[in-house]
């Protein structure tokens, strides 16, 4: 302070600026994408934003200091890692370069900026993080369990009581440090003297759990008392041991126990005395095991829980344990890897209040929540003892009233209550299982249940909130309000195709589909990052990715399909373009490379997948345009446009990660897929055709009976947005998909692989007006139809409901994400954002302002740089926009194509010399590029001509 006070007077005598500093500064410091995590990570990346009221503002250079305590680190003493300042512009994912870090080290880090002036900003207020468990032999713990298989009743289903484990423990003096580092081969809850330790649910995660397990670390200082103190378990099969996707459903010889059959958990409690002892306290045969309550618990089946078989009192001390017995140990696999886990936890997001009750029955009520979503209910009501209350959920109701469930196939997903009779009342919570729903059936409950009484509790990965989307136009907002739920609901541990009925799989297709659309609206770094190591561990042997990850073969035919596959490149290169991350091609870049030989290899050194290509594999040619509508586009046609397409990528990524080498080879791969495709399945005019009769009459390929074409919706947006064809080619064929679907009557015909691109490219090469009259079509098929059917998230299928067909049967959500990847248009189109390069350092503002029933819209995008914003607005013949630009990035805002000088910008004429000409989507368009800040430009819409 008075070092500063100092300073300060000095400058003022010499009359020099009063501060060299700059008001720029490092906020939202986050390491490995989380703020104040726990990792493994031996170089953890760090990242900041900035602020300054500056216009144009970037950094030239930063210092990052890293210290063992908070006090060294205010004194400037870094005793970890002083970077010394590094010039440039970086200000994400810099890897700690310091001294090594051991286990359990907590690090703390602060940064500060220079401007563009070169003049330091003011330090950053500090952040942390701690280092996970860096070897295998700093756990001492064993995992214990007690195994309940025999105890499973059901005939259909055999659903064991969940374990309860628990351990009297003596803390002896003052705790300085106390951590809690928990997994399980199944799931668990963790309690201390009877409170659940964190908020996370369906922990640990799900991986491949003969590869690798994650584990929580948890602060549990205090939660600790001195003296005695309880720990206590719960544990279940989860994803470990419980039933997986369809398994039961198509028969599999395996339809549970998966990867093991007894949960078992591990822990170990690590005290830090204030005296300097230390104590660690870990699973192993002394604690003690019995059963109660949750009598059949499963993720997709649901939880019976009998409250009359309560363990009173046994996760506090003083408990007689004697009826307990004794725990067994479940041996170690030696080549399992045990990681902090890197991705977000599942968490309660939101709460839900009930929309409507209704009385259906004499103990039997309907409860509509308001949305579909996924998670649980928390439920208080009266009841007697030994009263069944059973609860049942969907997510429509028949035309009837009545509730819709046959969608879930063989998810049970009930959970049945026993009530204890407790005269003040109970309150039921399930653990260990979601449920995907809108409505609430409860039968068994004599006393009614009122608006209060009930509580919908919105599970999700906890990924940050990264996009804002609004209009004054009622329609579009129920479209996006859709789309985010829909993520929010599937977007749970593992990118997963639905939430309600017997799969909930990392389907890879619907993942890369999706995967921009996902960016956008959340920061699913972490997510990705973590589900994308469960694609790799899940790589089939041959190199092909699987059809959904983790997860071992629920159906003994399910192996690799086109356009499924491809998320084993799609996906990573989608973190890194959206997050600047060059690490996650470096970590998975051999078995990227092994994927492009499968391909390689596939082609028979043909560069080309010929109809009938993939017959070897169930259904034959893969899934292809799945759930599209009319004649298919060939599932070989589009997996040679994604095997051009992923060499495309890979150049780029190898590019990213300076592999020159590497990027000429995949450019090579790249242009010899794209003849071979042009060759074969294009005419001399450029239509793209194929040879429909060699799919006979299309047995055994999806929806063949309906014929083969390559003329289609489906096969021209892919072929333009995969970058297949020149320039000339591209304006042909979008004419041709223009004309295939005005000729349709402005109707979609496309599925999954299809939709993603085909607003984008309609877009981009001129044919606006068409992607808008898509965006507001009302009949099948069409985002409209749903949301005039009363859908609250994205569907399945184009009729996943019809007035007049009700719910076609077998395989039917209400909760699908896919058909969401609309998503990426509403931000790069209607509101203009658009990345140029990789985590938006540059990006494009574009919008499309020309829609007559939206006068105005807002688009947010938090990127790792900070929040752009675009807004556009419509008064009489005025067009407004508003542009937001983070500091550190550089906006490149396109003008409309009136005369430059009928625009104004920031309340002046537009400079003429600040235009500058752009080639941009095809076309030459005027331009201004800025830095960060504000900017607001208008102009008359009477002067446009389509923009
Ligand atoms: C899933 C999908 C998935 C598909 C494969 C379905 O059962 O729900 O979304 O991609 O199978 O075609």
């Amino acid at each position: 302070m008075f070092q500063r006070f100092l300073s300060l007077a000095v400058a003022l005598l010499l009359g020099v600026s009063v501060y060299a500093q700059s008001d720029l500064k490092a906020v939202y410091l986050r390491c490995e994408y989380k703020i104040n995590p726990v990792t493994d990570v031996t170089q953890p990346r760090l990242s900041w934003e900035l602020t300054s009221a500056v216009t144009s503002q970037y950094q030239t250079g930063y210092q990052i200091l890293v210290a063992t305590s908070v006090a060294l680190l205010e004194e400037g003493k870094a005793d970890l890692w002083d970077s010394k300042k590094v010039t440039g512009e970086t200000t994400s994912q810099i890897e700690y370069a310091g001294k090594p870090l051991e286990s359990r080290q907590i690090c703390y880090w602060k940064v500060r900026s220079w401007d563009k002036k070169n003049v330091p900003g003011s330090w950053s207020e500090p952040a942390r993080w701690e280092m996970g468990l860096l070897q295998k032999n700093d756990w001492k713990a064993s995992f214990i369990g007690l195994n309940l298989n025999h105890l499973g009743k059901g005939k259909e289903y055999h659903l064991p009581p969940a374990p309860f484990l628990r351990k009297e423990i003596d803390v002896k003096g003052p705790i300085k440090k106390a951590r809690l580092y928990v997994t399980a081969l199944g799931l668990y809850e963790f309690q201390i003297n009877g409170r659940k330790i964190g908020n996370d649910y369906l922990t640990p995660g799900w991986t491949d759990y003969n590869k690798r397990l994650y584990y929580q670390t948890f602060d549990v200082s205090k939660d600790l008392k001195l003296g005695k103190n309880a720990l206590g378990s719960i544990l279940s099969y989860g994803w470990y041991a419980g039933y997986l996707g369809y398994a039961l459903l198509v028969r599999n010889p395996v339809v549970k126990n998966f990867y093991g059959d007894v949960p078992a958990l591990k822990a170990q409690l690590e005290i830090e005395y204030t005296n300097g002892q230390k104590e660690t306290i870990a699973t192993d045969n002394t604690w003690k095991a019995n059963y109660g309550p949750i009598v059949e618990s499963d993720i997709l089946n649901g939880e019976v829980y009998d409250a009359n078989k309560e363990l009173t009192g046994w996760n506090q001390t003083g408990y007689n344990e004697t009826a307990w017995k004794k725990v067994i140990t479940v041996s170690e696999k030696a080549e399992r890897l045990f990681q902090s886990f890197p991705g977000d936890p599942v968490r309660e997001v939101a709460r839900l209040t009930p929309k409507n009750i209704k009385q259906i029955g004499a103990k039997a009520y309907l409860i509509d929540m308001g949305q579909n979503f996924a998670g649980i209910i928390k439920v208080r009501f009266k009841a007697a003892k030994g009263d069944s209350i059973l609860f049942r959920f969907g997510e429509m109701l028949y035309p009837d009233g009545k509730l819709m469930t046959e969608n879930l196939r063989k998810a049970r997903g009930t959970d049945l209550y026993i009530a204890k009779g407790d005269p003040n009342g109970e309150i039921y919570e399930p653990r260990f299982t979601y449920h995907g729903f809108q409505y609430v059936q409860v039968e068994g409950l004599q006393n009614g249940l009122g608006m209060q009484d009930i509580l919908g509790l919105v599970l999700s990965s906890a990924t940050p909130k990264a996009g804002t989307f609004e209009t004054d136009n009622a329609f579009v907002n129920q479209l996006y309000h859709n789309i985010i739920w829909t993520q929010q609901s599937n977007y749970l541990e593992v990118p997963t195709d639905c939430p309600q009925r017997d799969e909930r799989l990392g389907w890879t297709g619907d993942a890369q589909a999706y995967v921009k659309s996902a960016t956008l609206n959340n920061d699913i770094a972490a997510f990705g990052t973590k589900w994308v190591a469960d694609l790799n561990d899940a790589q089939l042997p041959n190199g092909a990715y699987p059809l959904y990850a983790p997860a071992p073969s629920v159906r003994k035919t399910d192996t690799y399909s086109p356009g499924w596959m491809e998320a084993g490149i799609v996906y990573p290169y989608q973190i890194f373009r959206s997050y600047g991350d060059t690490r996650i091609i470096k970590t998975h870049w051999s078995e990227m490379k092994k994927f492009m030989q499968f391909l390689e290899t596939k082609s028979k050194g043909e560069y080309v997948f010929k109809e009938t290509a993939f017959a070897e594999v169930d259904p034959k040619g893969g899934f292809g345009d799945w759930l599209s509508v009319g004649k298919k586009t060939p599932p070989d046609m589009l997996a040679t446009m994604y095997y051009a397409y992923s060499a495309q990528l890979m150049q780029e990524m190898a590019l990213a990660i300076g592999d020159e080498n590497e990027a000429s080879h995949f450019k090579e791969i790249n242009a010899k897929v794209k003849a071979a495709f042009l060759k074969h399945y294009t005419n001399a005019e450029g239509r793209f055709i194929c040879n429909a009769a060699a799919y006979g009459d299309g047995r055994g390929y999806v929806d063949g009976e309906q014929g083969f074409e390559g003329h289609t919706q489906t096969a021209y947006a892919n072929a333009i947005f995969m970058n297949l064809l020149d320039s000339t080619h591209t304006l042909k064929a979008a004419k041709w998909l223009n004309e295939l679907v005005v000729k349709n009557g402005n109707k979609l015909t496309t599925g999954f692989l299809g939709v993603r691109p085909m607003l984008p490219v309609l877009s981009n090469t001129g044919y606006s007006e068409t992607a808008y009259k898509l965006l507001f079509q009302k009949e099948y098929p069409s985002w409209g139809f749903e949301i005039q059917n009363g859908a609250n998230t994205i569907w399945e299928r184009w009729n996943s409901f019809t007035k007049e067909g009700g719910f076609p049967a077998g395989m039917n959500s209400f909760n699908h994400y896919a058909f969401g990847s609309i998503c990426e248009w509403m931000f790069e189109n209607m509101a203009g954002i658009k990345e140029t390069s990789p985590g938006f350092k540059t990006f494009l503002i574009q919008p499309e302002p020309m829609n007559a029933t939206i006068n105005s819209l807002k688009a947010t995008h938090r990127s790792v740089y900070g929040s752009i914003t675009s807004a556009w607005q419509k008064k009489g013949d005025l067009i407004t926009m508003t542009i937001e630009v983070p500091v550190n990035t550089t906006a490149t805002i396109c003008l409309p194509p009136t005369p430059t000088n009928n625009i104004t910008f920031n309340g002046k004429a537009l400079v003429a010399s600040t235009v500058k000409p752009k080639w941009i989507n095809r076309r030459e368009r005027n331009t201004v590029t800025v830095g960060s800040g504000k900017y607001v430009l208008s102009y008359k819409k009477s002067a446009l001509s389509g923009f």
